[in-house]
């Protein structure tokens, strides 16, 4: 079995913003259940990690880290949680702060981190055969790793969450910061700047993104964000696998804050649809459908498509429910529907993981309407919480929803192509006329009680690749 060492910037049960760390906190789990790779995994040590976390780790070493004439002082720690071994790399100056992106010297502070994952590699009384890295936090530590060889014969494989966010640095950062010969210096530049994704993606000996479509799509300047030429000079190099989600924690059978728990019962969905209207204050009309979206509320989302067809949409006989926080725009606007369709719609402008999976449980229907999505998890809870989605074709959405067809009876949620608010609003009224004609609702949720989505089948892919890549040395030398 391969040692493998992911690097990431968040992770949960210890920190979270988005979907890269529920990844993060499950597929090395996965990994190692199965006895497909032996994953350990390294993060920072933000002052934001919760104190219970904090007080079990220990301290193993502590060690200078070199940024450009000054040395700044870092310590490892080690924490075993869930069979699975954790380091964290502790600065007070660079993470001791409140929340953990969105400051000036964000940059910085991951050049920091990254070369910390190289220096605590002969700390680790674990030596990887490959450095598996996630996202431009820890992009450059691939670079560092390809350039300076800590570990004779390491691999690098370089995941791609979302090529939006590319963590940019002016271009003389490289000689006040990197220690890194001026040789290398194209390797990180980017139309005229520093890119810790790009650094990554030219770096590392393969790159992988969350699903099969995204690994397309990124080839092509509408969803490349700038890198797409970068992208198809490394294709050969580059794959998708989808991600899953832990199916033990979203269970509807088992889920603590559910009103009733389920497997497959519409009568205890009911339950909780009724449950859910008296809590928010919507009308308790269990038979009438209920539409929600979970999200932060960005542009990424879909949200100005929701935001065009709510106004025609709330004309019909249905619930509508956005739980979520965001951007200005839409949470305004959110709220203005909730106040002038207080019959209809609802709107909870807050991140509450509880009220979330209660949503998930009382829903007919999961909005998720994406401009691009790179893999998605929120399609995936609800198809547990047999909550059908309504998607559009893109990244990963278009890999886990199949547009049900109502001639052959396959399909397990609803979809659209083009980024048109029409397109939404049509498949949005074409779900309602299959919920209300009883056979094919059935066989629709049919479809979608056989969805499934743990870590299995991605975890086997992920060690193929392993194998393979940590195999390819060997040969040439
Ligand atoms: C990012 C992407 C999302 C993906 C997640 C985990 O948050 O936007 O689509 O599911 O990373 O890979």
């Amino acid at each position: 079995m391969k040692n493998i060492l992911f690097t990431a910037s968040e992770c949960t049960p210890f920190i979270k913003t988005g979907g890269l760390a529920d990844v993060i906190g499950s597929l090395p789990q996965a990994l190692v259940k199965e006895n497909l790779a032996n994953v350990r995994v390294i993060l920072p040590k933000y002052g934001e990690i919760p104190d219970q976390w904090h007080e079990q780790m220990e301290e193993i070493a502590s060690f200078p880290v070199r940024i450009g004439w000054r040395n700044q002082g870092a310590k490892l720690f080690k924490l075993e949680h869930d069979a699975i071994t954790f380091y964290f790399i502790e600065n007070h100056h660079y993470f001791e702060r409140h929340g953990i992106y969105g400051y000036y010297d964000d940059g910085e502070r991951f050049v920091f981190y990254s070369k910390a994952v190289i220096e605590s590699l002969p700390y680790l009384d674990f030596v990887p055969d490959i450095l598996h890295a996630h996202d431009w936090q820890a992009g450059l530590a691939v670079a560092f790793a390809n350039i300076l060889q800590p570990v004779k014969n390491m691999k690098t494989i370089f995941t791609i969450h979302n090529i939006k966010y590319q963590g940019m640095l002016h271009y003389e950062a490289f000689d006040d910061l990197f220690n890194i010969p001026r040789e290398h210096f194209a390797g990180f530049e980017w139309n005229g700047m520093l890119n810790a994704m790009k650094s990554g993606i030219f770096h590392a000996d393969k790159i992988t993104t969350v699903s099969p479509t995204y690994a397309e799509e990124i080839k092509e300047p509408f969803y490349g964000e700038g890198l797409e030429s970068l992208l198809r000079d490394r294709q050969g190099d580059l794959s998708g696998i989808i991600n899953g989600i832990n199916t033990d924690d979203y269970n509807p059978m088992k889920d603590p804050y559910i009103h009733a728990n389920y497997q497959h019962s519409r009568v205890k969905k009911k339950e909780n649809k009724k449950k859910l209207q008296e809590m928010i204050g919507l009308p308790v009309k269990p038979d009438v459908p209920m539409y929600i979206a979970i999200s932060r509320f960005v542009e990424q989302k879909g949200f100005h498509l929701v935001e065009h067809i709510l106004h025609d949409f709330l004309q019909q006989d249905v619930q509508v429910v956005i739980l979520g926080t965001g951007e200005y725009e839409f949470e305004s606007s959110f709220s203005w529907f909730a106040q002038n369709f207080p019959e209809k719609m609802a709107t909870l402008l807050k991140f509450d993981e509880g009220l979330a999976r209660q949503l998930y449980a009382a829903a007919d229907f999961f909005l998720m309407p994406s401009k691009f999505e790179p893999c998605g998890l929120s399609q995936l809870i609800s198809l547990q919480y047999k909550t059908v989605p309504i998607v559009r074709e893109t990244g990963g959405l278009k890999d886990t929803v199949h547009p049900f067809n109502e001639f052959t009876g396959e399909g397990n949620g609803f979809s659209f192509q083009n980024y048109n608010a029409h397109e939404l609003l049509e498949q949005m009224e074409y779900s309602l006329k299959i919920y209300h004609s009883d056979k094919l609702w059935q066989t629709l949720l049919k479809n979608v009680n056989k969805s499934k989505f743990s870590w299995t089948d991605s975890a086997v892919q992920y060690a193929e690749l392993y194998k393979d890549l940590a195999a390819s040395h060997t040969e040439g030398e």
